[in-house]
């Protein structure tokens, strides 16, 4: 672990060959759930779209794709509010819709996600997230399918970021503290 990314990283928590059996996992779980049905997976940038790319090719059955850029509003008095920086192109209505997440933590952005898709008559919407920090979990909100769980510490890697950065790391990595406690 030498190179400009690596040396921030103070241990591997999950490999890139982890990552693989859990996104393997996760896509026959989906493929088997919604055969015939043409999911719509929405990915909200950024940190998911690494996540998204190969949970799609882990799928044996036919599904679409479409992004959303959303932001949640800081104040605490407007928690379960969002804005749409940039809405989806897909009409969701009658379309079974699954989420995809890097990870959850809060679960805030999520809950307000979810409603606002719900919203739009869909027939149904799952989450699928790669990792589930529950210990961090603020909102009322659980995925339906998950990867795995992990513990309190700040990950990067595999579309997690630290300030936008350590999301092209092929695996996940506990950051060290020394890297945010510096700046
Ligand atoms: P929340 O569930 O609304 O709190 O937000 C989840 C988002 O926070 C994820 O999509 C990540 O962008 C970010 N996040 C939460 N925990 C971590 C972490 O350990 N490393 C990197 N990003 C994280
Ligand atoms: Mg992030």
């Amino acid at each position: 672990m030498n190179n400009e990314l690596e040396k921030d990283i103070e241990r591997i928590v999950y490999s890139q060959d982890d990552i693989a059996s859990m996104v393997e996992k996760l896509g026959a779980e989906l493929s088997r759930d919604y055969a015939g049905k043409n999911p719509l997976l929405i990915v909200v940038l950024k940190g998911s779209v690494v996540m998204a790319a190969d949970l799609m090719r882990s799928l044996s059955i036919n599904c679409e794709i479409d992004f959303m850029i959303v932001s949640s509003y800081a104040g605490a008095k407007s928690r379960g509010s969002i804005d749409i920086i940039q809405d989806l192109r897909t009409d969701i209505a009658r379309r079974d819709v699954i989420i995809v997440e890097d990870i959850i933590d809060s679960g805030v952005t999520l809950f307000s996600l979810k409603n606002l898709l719900e919203s739009r008559s869909p027939n149904s919407v799952k989450i699928c997230t790669l990792l589930d920090k529950p210990s961090g979990r603020k909102a009322e909100i659980t995925a339906d399918y998950i990867g795995g769980v992990v513990g309190n510490g700040f990950i990067v890697g595999y579309g997690l970021d630290y300030n936008e950065k350590y999301r092209n790391l092929s695996y996940i990595g506990m950051l060290k503290q020394s890297v945010y406690s510096h700046k």
